[in-house]
Protein backbone atom coordinates (compact mmCIF):
# COMPACT_ATOMS: atom_id res chain seq x y z
CA UNK A 1 0.00 0.00 0.00
CA UNK A 2 1.35 3.51 -1.06
CA UNK A 3 -1.76 5.28 0.60
CA UNK A 4 -0.58 8.99 1.66
CA UNK A 5 -4.05 8.89 4.05
CA UNK A 6 -6.16 6.75 5.02
CA UNK A 7 -9.63 8.13 5.04
CA UNK A 8 -12.81 6.82 6.65
CA UNK A 9 -16.26 7.42 5.62
CA UNK A 10 -18.98 8.95 7.44
CA UNK A 11 -20.99 6.27 8.25
CA UNK A 12 -17.70 4.68 9.93
CA UNK A 13 -17.69 7.54 12.43
CA UNK A 14 -17.75 6.21 16.09
CA UNK A 15 -21.31 5.84 17.43
CA UNK A 16 -19.64 4.98 21.10
CA UNK A 17 -16.79 6.75 23.13
CA UNK A 18 -14.72 4.33 25.11
CA UNK A 19 -14.75 4.78 28.86
CA UNK A 20 -11.23 3.48 30.28
CA UNK A 21 -13.06 3.45 33.85
CA UNK A 22 -13.58 0.12 33.94
CA UNK A 23 -10.05 -1.01 33.01
CA UNK A 24 -7.96 0.78 35.11
CA UNK A 25 -5.76 -1.23 36.96
CA UNK A 26 -6.82 0.10 40.20
CA UNK A 27 -9.95 2.49 40.87
CA UNK A 28 -10.12 5.92 40.74
CA UNK A 29 -9.02 8.36 43.51
CA UNK A 30 -12.45 10.50 43.97
CA UNK A 31 -12.70 14.17 44.30
CA UNK A 32 -12.12 15.59 47.40
CA UNK A 33 -14.01 18.53 48.92
CA UNK A 34 -10.96 20.60 50.11
CA UNK A 35 -12.68 21.61 53.06
CA UNK A 36 -13.85 18.62 54.18
CA UNK A 37 -11.39 16.07 52.54
CA UNK A 38 -13.94 13.65 51.89
CA UNK A 39 -15.32 12.28 48.36
CA UNK A 40 -17.38 14.90 46.64
CA UNK A 41 -20.89 13.65 45.61
CA UNK A 42 -22.77 14.63 42.05
CA UNK A 43 -24.82 17.15 44.05
CA UNK A 44 -21.01 19.21 44.72
CA UNK A 45 -20.33 19.35 41.57
CA UNK A 46 -24.27 20.65 40.10
CA UNK A 47 -23.68 24.15 40.53
CA UNK A 48 -21.05 24.12 37.84
CA UNK A 49 -21.20 21.57 35.69
CA UNK A 50 -24.86 19.55 34.03
CA UNK A 51 -25.92 16.18 35.42
CA UNK A 52 -24.90 14.22 32.18
CA UNK A 53 -21.69 15.79 32.28
CA UNK A 54 -21.55 14.31 36.38
CA UNK A 55 -22.84 11.02 35.41
CA UNK A 56 -19.85 10.45 32.27
CA UNK A 57 -17.37 11.64 34.78
CA UNK A 58 -18.25 8.81 37.49
CA UNK A 59 -19.50 6.28 34.87
CA UNK A 60 -17.95 2.42 34.81
CA UNK A 61 -19.39 1.55 31.69
CA UNK A 62 -17.20 0.91 29.12
CA UNK A 63 -18.94 2.39 25.95
CA UNK A 64 -21.37 5.36 25.95
CA UNK A 65 -23.28 6.40 23.00
CA UNK A 66 -22.33 9.30 21.24
CA UNK A 67 -25.66 11.38 20.97
CA UNK A 68 -27.33 11.54 17.19
CA UNK A 69 -26.93 16.15 17.06
CA UNK A 70 -23.57 15.31 18.51
CA UNK A 71 -22.65 13.06 15.98
CA UNK A 72 -24.30 14.86 13.06
CA UNK A 73 -22.11 18.05 14.41
CA UNK A 74 -18.99 15.84 14.47
CA UNK A 75 -19.60 14.91 10.65
CA UNK A 76 -18.47 18.77 9.64
CA UNK A 77 -15.18 17.57 9.68
CA UNK A 78 -15.18 13.94 11.28
CA UNK A 79 -13.81 11.23 10.87
CA UNK A 80 -10.48 12.81 10.57
CA UNK A 81 -7.70 11.75 8.13
CA UNK A 82 -4.74 9.41 9.26
CA UNK A 83 -1.72 10.26 7.28
CA UNK A 84 1.47 8.69 6.44
CA UNK A 85 4.46 11.06 6.86
CA UNK A 86 6.31 9.80 3.79
CA UNK A 87 8.13 12.94 3.04
CA UNK A 88 8.90 13.42 7.09
CA UNK A 89 10.08 9.38 6.62
CA UNK A 90 12.30 10.54 3.76
CA UNK A 91 14.04 13.10 5.25
CA UNK A 92 14.71 11.42 8.21
CA UNK A 93 15.98 8.12 6.20
CA UNK A 94 14.53 5.83 8.96
CA UNK A 95 13.01 2.57 8.34
CA UNK A 96 10.37 3.79 10.62
CA UNK A 97 6.53 4.11 9.51
CA UNK A 98 5.42 7.34 10.84
CA UNK A 99 1.41 8.06 10.82
CA UNK A 100 -0.59 11.31 12.53
CA UNK A 101 -4.00 11.50 13.06
CA UNK A 102 -4.94 14.87 11.54
CA UNK A 103 -7.48 16.96 14.09
CA UNK A 104 -6.01 20.03 12.51
CA UNK A 105 -8.59 19.81 10.01
CA UNK A 106 -11.95 20.82 12.63
CA UNK A 107 -13.11 24.48 11.55
CA UNK A 108 -11.66 25.81 15.07
CA UNK A 109 -8.22 24.05 13.88
CA UNK A 110 -7.64 21.59 16.62
CA UNK A 111 -9.13 18.32 18.66
CA UNK A 112 -11.28 20.85 21.21
CA UNK A 113 -14.49 20.72 19.18
CA UNK A 114 -14.84 17.05 20.16
CA UNK A 115 -15.68 17.55 23.55
CA UNK A 116 -16.81 21.38 23.26
CA UNK A 117 -19.89 20.44 21.38
CA UNK A 118 -20.81 17.25 23.73
CA UNK A 119 -20.74 19.40 26.64
CA UNK A 120 -22.41 22.05 24.65
CA UNK A 121 -24.90 19.56 24.13
CA UNK A 122 -25.65 18.06 27.45
CA UNK A 123 -25.88 21.99 29.01
CA UNK A 124 -28.53 22.68 26.08
CA UNK A 125 -30.42 19.43 27.03
CA UNK A 126 -30.50 20.82 30.33
CA UNK A 127 -32.12 23.97 29.59
CA UNK A 128 -28.49 26.32 30.71
CA UNK A 129 -28.94 29.42 28.19
CA UNK A 130 -24.89 30.23 29.16
CA UNK A 131 -21.39 28.55 30.03
CA UNK A 132 -18.30 30.17 31.17
CA UNK A 133 -14.87 29.34 30.34
CA UNK A 134 -11.08 29.92 30.31
CA UNK A 135 -8.65 29.24 27.24
CA UNK A 136 -5.02 29.26 27.13
CA UNK A 137 -3.83 29.96 23.90
CA UNK A 138 -7.04 30.39 22.53
CA UNK A 139 -7.84 27.16 20.89
CA UNK A 140 -10.20 25.82 23.54
CA UNK A 141 -11.97 29.12 23.74
CA UNK A 142 -12.66 29.18 19.74
CA UNK A 143 -13.83 25.22 20.19
CA UNK A 144 -16.41 26.11 22.61
CA UNK A 145 -17.62 29.63 21.16
CA UNK A 146 -18.16 27.24 18.07
CA UNK A 147 -19.87 24.73 19.75
CA UNK A 148 -21.93 27.24 21.20
CA UNK A 149 -22.52 28.69 18.19
CA UNK A 150 -24.15 25.10 16.61
CA UNK A 151 -26.16 24.41 20.05
CA UNK A 152 -27.40 27.53 20.92
CA UNK A 153 -25.43 28.79 23.81
CA UNK A 154 -24.34 31.93 25.21
CA UNK A 155 -20.38 31.91 25.35
CA UNK A 156 -18.10 33.60 27.71
CA UNK A 157 -14.17 33.15 27.87
CA UNK A 158 -12.14 34.04 30.11
CA UNK A 159 -8.54 34.31 28.24
CA UNK A 160 -4.82 34.10 29.79
CA UNK A 161 -3.91 38.00 29.73
CA UNK A 162 -0.68 37.10 27.97
CA UNK A 163 -2.31 34.88 24.93
CA UNK A 164 -5.24 37.59 24.32
CA UNK A 165 -2.75 39.99 23.87
CA UNK A 166 -0.34 37.59 21.65
CA UNK A 167 -3.03 35.59 19.70
CA UNK A 168 -5.87 38.44 18.80
CA UNK A 169 -6.80 36.75 15.83
CA UNK A 170 -8.00 33.91 18.07
CA UNK A 171 -9.82 36.66 19.93
CA UNK A 172 -11.29 37.22 16.66
CA UNK A 173 -12.67 33.70 15.70
CA UNK A 174 -14.61 33.87 18.81
CA UNK A 175 -16.33 37.09 18.39
CA UNK A 176 -17.48 35.74 14.98
CA UNK A 177 -18.63 32.73 16.57
CA UNK A 178 -20.28 34.89 18.81
CA UNK A 179 -18.33 34.43 22.54
CA UNK A 180 -17.49 37.42 24.65
CA UNK A 181 -13.94 37.75 25.57
CA UNK A 182 -12.13 39.21 28.50
CA UNK A 183 -8.30 39.28 29.54
CA UNK A 184 -8.10 37.24 32.85
CA UNK A 185 -7.26 38.40 35.31
CA UNK A 186 -10.65 40.69 34.90
CA UNK A 187 -11.91 43.13 37.76
CA UNK A 188 -15.12 41.00 36.62
CA UNK A 189 -15.07 38.18 39.45
CA UNK A 190 -13.96 38.49 43.29
CA UNK A 191 -11.27 35.72 42.16
CA UNK A 192 -9.55 38.25 39.85
CA UNK A 193 -9.81 41.50 41.65
CA UNK A 194 -7.79 39.49 44.37
CA UNK A 195 -5.34 38.11 42.38
CA UNK A 196 -4.93 41.75 40.41
CA UNK A 197 -4.64 43.25 43.92
CA UNK A 198 -1.41 41.54 44.77
CA UNK A 199 -0.09 40.94 41.77
CA UNK A 200 -1.26 43.62 39.13
CA UNK A 201 0.64 43.65 36.39
CA UNK A 202 0.67 39.28 36.38
CA UNK A 203 0.44 37.68 32.59
CA UNK A 204 -2.33 35.28 33.67
CA UNK A 205 -2.11 31.51 33.69
CA UNK A 206 -4.65 28.89 33.14
CA UNK A 207 -5.25 28.51 37.20
CA UNK A 208 -6.44 31.89 37.49
CA UNK A 209 -8.60 32.29 34.78
CA UNK A 210 -10.16 29.06 35.70
CA UNK A 211 -10.92 30.44 38.92
CA UNK A 212 -12.72 33.42 36.58
CA UNK A 213 -14.59 30.83 35.05
CA UNK A 214 -16.08 28.81 37.84
CA UNK A 215 -16.90 31.95 40.04
CA UNK A 216 -19.11 33.47 36.86
CA UNK A 217 -21.47 29.86 36.78
CA UNK A 218 -21.71 29.07 40.41
CA UNK A 219 -23.24 32.77 40.74
CA UNK A 220 -25.14 32.55 38.46
CA UNK A 221 -28.04 30.19 37.70
CA UNK A 222 -28.08 30.04 34.24
CA UNK A 223 -24.65 29.59 33.46
CA UNK A 224 -22.80 26.53 33.85
CA UNK A 225 -18.90 25.96 33.42
CA UNK A 226 -16.90 24.54 30.61
CA UNK A 227 -13.60 23.08 31.18
CA UNK A 228 -11.85 21.73 27.78
CA UNK A 229 -9.37 19.35 29.59
CA UNK A 230 -8.43 17.44 32.90
CA UNK A 231 -11.51 15.78 33.31
CA UNK A 232 -12.94 12.38 32.88
CA UNK A 233 -15.73 13.15 30.76
CA UNK A 234 -13.55 15.49 28.47
CA UNK A 235 -10.84 12.65 27.84
CA UNK A 236 -13.97 10.70 27.36
CA UNK A 237 -15.17 12.73 24.36
CA UNK A 238 -11.73 12.72 22.79
CA UNK A 239 -11.90 9.06 22.53
CA UNK A 240 -13.11 9.00 19.28
CA UNK A 241 -10.04 10.18 18.30
CA UNK A 242 -8.43 6.95 18.97
CA UNK A 243 -10.97 4.68 18.11
CA UNK A 244 -11.03 6.38 14.40
CA UNK A 245 -7.20 6.08 14.81
CA UNK A 246 -7.46 2.64 15.73
CA UNK A 247 -10.01 1.21 12.70
CA UNK A 248 -7.84 3.41 9.96
CA UNK A 249 -4.67 0.95 11.10
CA UNK A 250 -6.25 -1.90 10.73
CA UNK A 251 -7.46 -0.55 7.28
CA UNK A 252 -3.38 0.03 6.45
CA UNK A 253 -2.67 -3.43 8.06
CA UNK A 254 -0.43 -1.80 11.04
CA UNK A 255 -0.20 -2.50 14.22
CA UNK A 256 1.27 0.21 16.35
CA UNK A 257 4.57 0.08 18.23
CA UNK A 258 5.08 3.48 19.95
CA UNK A 259 1.86 5.86 20.14
CA UNK A 260 3.06 10.26 20.87
CA UNK A 261 0.80 13.08 21.70
CA UNK A 262 1.83 16.46 23.59
CA UNK A 263 0.13 16.83 26.99
CA UNK A 264 -1.26 20.27 28.55
CA UNK A 265 -4.41 18.90 30.71
CA UNK A 266 -3.85 15.12 28.82
CA UNK A 267 -7.18 15.49 26.82
CA UNK A 268 -5.96 14.83 23.15
CA UNK A 269 -3.09 12.04 24.52
CA UNK A 270 -5.64 11.10 26.18
CA UNK A 271 -8.57 10.55 23.78
CA UNK A 272 -5.73 9.39 21.05
CA UNK A 273 -4.07 6.47 23.14
CA UNK A 274 -6.99 5.59 25.71
CA UNK A 275 -8.51 2.63 23.06
CA UNK A 276 -5.03 1.14 22.66
CA UNK A 277 -4.56 0.80 26.61
CA UNK A 278 -6.38 -2.46 26.69
CA UNK A 279 -4.10 -3.54 24.31
CA UNK A 280 -1.45 -2.86 26.32
CA UNK A 281 -2.52 -4.40 29.80
CA UNK A 282 -3.54 -7.92 27.80
CA UNK A 283 0.41 -7.77 26.70
CA UNK A 284 0.97 -6.31 23.01
CA UNK A 285 3.91 -4.11 23.40
CA UNK A 286 3.06 -0.58 22.69
CA UNK A 287 4.84 2.19 24.07
CA UNK A 288 2.73 5.09 25.00
CA UNK A 289 4.42 8.41 25.72
CA UNK A 290 3.26 12.06 26.35
CA UNK A 291 5.24 14.69 25.94
CA UNK A 292 5.62 18.46 27.85
CA UNK A 293 7.85 21.42 27.64
CA UNK A 294 10.37 21.67 30.35
CA UNK A 295 9.22 25.06 30.76
CA UNK A 296 5.85 23.55 32.56
CA UNK A 297 7.26 19.77 33.57
CA UNK A 298 4.26 18.75 35.11
CA UNK A 299 4.42 14.57 34.41
CA UNK A 300 8.28 14.55 34.65
CA UNK A 301 9.04 16.93 37.64
CA UNK A 302 5.74 17.03 39.30
CA UNK A 303 4.42 15.68 42.84
CA UNK A 304 1.89 12.64 42.27
CA UNK A 305 -0.55 14.20 45.28
CA UNK A 306 -3.88 15.99 45.58
CA UNK A 307 -4.16 19.17 44.61
CA UNK A 308 -6.30 22.83 43.38
CA UNK A 309 -7.55 22.67 39.65
CA UNK A 310 -6.51 26.44 39.82
CA UNK A 311 -4.81 29.35 41.36
CA UNK A 312 -8.09 30.74 43.94
CA UNK A 313 -8.80 27.19 45.36
CA UNK A 314 -11.86 26.97 44.18
CA UNK A 315 -11.82 23.56 42.54
CA UNK A 316 -12.13 20.30 44.35
CA UNK A 317 -9.29 18.47 45.08
CA UNK A 318 -7.89 15.89 42.37
CA UNK A 319 -5.12 13.62 42.42
CA UNK A 320 -2.41 14.23 39.93
CA UNK A 321 1.09 15.60 38.94
CA UNK A 322 1.58 18.66 39.83
CA UNK A 323 3.55 21.49 39.71
CA UNK A 324 1.40 23.31 42.63
CA UNK A 325 -1.47 25.58 42.23
CA UNK A 326 0.14 28.53 42.72
CA UNK A 327 2.97 27.80 40.15
CA UNK A 328 2.68 30.59 37.29
CA UNK A 329 4.59 28.89 33.99
CA UNK A 330 6.63 30.88 31.93
CA UNK A 331 5.01 32.13 28.79
CA UNK A 332 6.09 30.24 26.26
CA UNK A 333 4.39 29.76 22.79
CA UNK A 334 3.08 26.37 23.49
CA UNK A 335 0.02 28.18 25.99
CA UNK A 336 -1.91 25.21 25.63
CA UNK A 337 0.67 23.12 27.54
CA UNK A 338 1.01 25.39 30.38
CA UNK A 339 -0.97 24.20 33.37
CA UNK A 340 0.48 23.16 36.47
CA UNK A 341 -1.60 19.57 36.83
CA UNK A 342 -2.68 16.97 34.40
CA UNK A 343 -5.52 14.91 33.87
CA UNK A 344 -6.29 12.62 37.17
CA UNK A 345 -6.41 9.44 34.36
CA UNK A 346 -3.27 10.25 32.53
CA UNK A 347 -1.40 10.91 35.55
CA UNK A 348 -2.72 7.50 37.37
CA UNK A 349 -1.25 5.50 34.12
CA UNK A 350 1.84 7.48 34.37
CA UNK A 351 2.26 6.82 37.86
CA UNK A 352 1.55 2.58 37.25
CA UNK A 353 4.25 3.26 34.47
CA UNK A 354 2.09 1.84 31.45
CA UNK A 355 2.22 5.75 30.14
CA UNK A 356 5.67 7.16 29.89
CA UNK A 357 6.57 11.19 29.78
CA UNK A 358 8.99 13.05 28.67
CA UNK A 359 9.90 16.70 28.61
CA UNK A 360 11.65 19.10 25.67
CA UNK A 361 12.57 22.46 25.67
CA UNK A 362 11.31 25.26 23.01
CA UNK A 363 14.15 25.41 20.46
CA UNK A 364 14.53 21.52 19.67
CA UNK A 365 10.69 21.56 19.22
CA UNK A 366 10.27 24.06 17.18
CA UNK A 367 12.77 22.81 14.55
CA UNK A 368 11.24 19.50 14.42
CA UNK A 369 7.59 21.86 13.49
CA UNK A 370 10.16 23.30 11.25
CA UNK A 371 11.00 19.86 9.76
CA UNK A 372 7.12 18.73 9.58
CA UNK A 373 6.33 22.20 7.40
CA UNK A 374 8.75 21.35 5.31
CA UNK A 375 8.21 17.81 4.60
CA UNK A 376 4.98 17.47 5.05
CA UNK A 377 3.40 20.81 4.30
CA UNK A 378 0.59 21.65 7.16
CA UNK A 379 2.30 24.23 9.94
CA UNK A 380 1.95 22.45 13.26
CA UNK A 381 0.29 24.32 16.85
CA UNK A 382 3.46 24.74 18.59
CA UNK A 383 1.86 22.27 21.30
CA UNK A 384 1.31 19.83 18.93
CA UNK A 385 4.99 20.22 17.35
CA UNK A 386 6.11 18.20 20.85
CA UNK A 387 4.51 15.31 19.85
CA UNK A 388 6.11 15.23 16.72
CA UNK A 389 9.94 16.42 18.52
CA UNK A 390 8.75 13.02 20.33
CA UNK A 391 7.92 11.13 16.87
CA UNK A 392 11.13 12.60 15.02
CA UNK A 393 13.70 11.31 18.04
CA UNK A 394 11.84 7.78 18.13
CA UNK A 395 12.37 7.42 13.91
CA UNK A 396 15.99 8.84 14.72
CA UNK A 397 16.67 5.87 17.37
CA UNK A 398 14.83 3.41 14.72
CA UNK A 399 17.70 4.88 11.42
CA UNK A 400 20.19 3.95 14.48
CA UNK A 401 18.70 0.54 14.93
CA UNK A 402 17.75 -0.23 11.31
CA UNK A 403 14.18 -1.18 13.63
CA UNK A 404 11.27 -0.38 10.99
CA UNK A 405 8.76 0.20 13.81
CA UNK A 406 5.11 2.08 13.28
CA UNK A 407 5.10 5.22 14.97
CA UNK A 408 1.60 7.06 15.35
CA UNK A 409 1.22 10.43 16.57
CA UNK A 410 -1.83 12.95 17.72
CA UNK A 411 -1.38 16.07 15.00
CA UNK A 412 -3.59 18.09 17.30
CA UNK A 413 -4.07 21.44 15.62
CA UNK A 414 -2.49 23.77 13.32
CA UNK A 415 0.00 26.77 14.49
CA UNK A 416 -1.86 29.30 11.42
CA UNK A 417 -2.45 31.29 14.48
CA UNK A 418 1.32 31.31 15.89
CA UNK A 419 2.73 32.40 13.20
CA UNK A 420 4.28 34.71 15.67
CA UNK A 421 6.24 32.02 17.23
CA UNK A 422 7.39 30.55 13.74
CA UNK A 423 9.38 34.36 13.70
CA UNK A 424 10.30 33.93 16.83
CA UNK A 425 12.13 30.87 16.39
CA UNK A 426 13.46 31.72 12.53
CA UNK A 427 15.30 34.96 14.41
CA UNK A 428 16.63 33.09 17.18
CA UNK A 429 14.85 34.74 19.77
CA UNK A 430 12.91 31.74 21.51
CA UNK A 431 14.35 30.52 24.67
CA UNK A 432 14.73 27.29 25.89
CA UNK A 433 13.01 28.01 29.53
CA UNK A 434 13.79 25.72 32.37
CA UNK A 435 11.54 25.10 35.44
CA UNK A 436 13.45 26.78 38.33
CA UNK A 437 13.88 24.34 41.16
CA UNK A 438 13.83 27.03 43.64
CA UNK A 439 10.56 28.01 41.68
CA UNK A 440 9.48 24.30 42.34
CA UNK A 441 9.98 23.63 46.08
CA UNK A 442 8.26 27.07 46.61
CA UNK A 443 5.24 26.14 44.92
CA UNK A 444 5.27 22.60 45.97
CA UNK A 445 5.05 24.41 49.93
CA UNK A 446 1.55 25.48 48.75
CA UNK A 447 0.22 22.28 48.33
CA UNK A 448 -2.96 21.82 50.35
CA UNK A 449 -3.02 19.83 53.38
CA UNK A 450 -5.82 17.48 52.78
CA UNK A 451 -7.69 16.43 55.61
CA UNK A 452 -7.89 12.22 57.16
CA UNK A 453 -5.81 12.20 53.43
C1 LIG B 1 -3.46 22.30 19.52
C2 LIG B 1 -3.43 21.92 20.96
N1 LIG B 1 -2.86 20.77 21.31
C3 LIG B 1 -2.79 20.38 22.60
C4 LIG B 1 -3.29 21.18 23.61
C5 LIG B 1 -3.14 20.72 25.02
O1 LIG B 1 -4.34 20.35 25.63
P1 LIG B 1 -4.67 18.85 25.95
O2 LIG B 1 -3.49 18.30 26.70
O3 LIG B 1 -5.89 18.89 26.78
O4 LIG B 1 -4.87 18.14 24.66
C6 LIG B 1 -3.91 22.39 23.31
C7 LIG B 1 -4.47 23.24 24.37
O5 LIG B 1 -4.83 24.35 24.19
C8 LIG B 1 -3.97 22.77 21.94
O6 LIG B 1 -4.53 23.93 21.59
Amino acid sequence: MDDYKILLSEAELPQEWYNIMPDLPRPFPPYLHPGTGQPLGPQDLAPIFPMGLIEQEVSQERFIPIPDEVQRIYRLWRPTPLHRARRLEEALKTPARIYYKNESVSPPGSHKPNTAVAQAYYNKVEGVRRLATETGAGQWGCALAFACNLIGLECTVYMVKVSYFQKPYRRSLMHIWGAEVFPSPTDKTNAGRGILASDPGTSGSLGMAISEAVEDAATHDDTKYSLGSVLNHVMLHQTVVGLETKKQLALAGEEPDILIGCVGGGSNFAGFSFPFVPDKLKGKDIKIIGVEPTACPTLTRGLYTYDFGDTAQLTPLIMMYTLGHSFVPPGIHAGGLRYHGDSPLVCMLVHEKIIEARAYPQNPVFEAAHLFAKTEGIIPAPETAHAIKGAVDEAVRCRETNDPKCIVFNFSGHGHFDLSAYDAYLEGKLEDLEYPPEVLARALAALPKVPGA
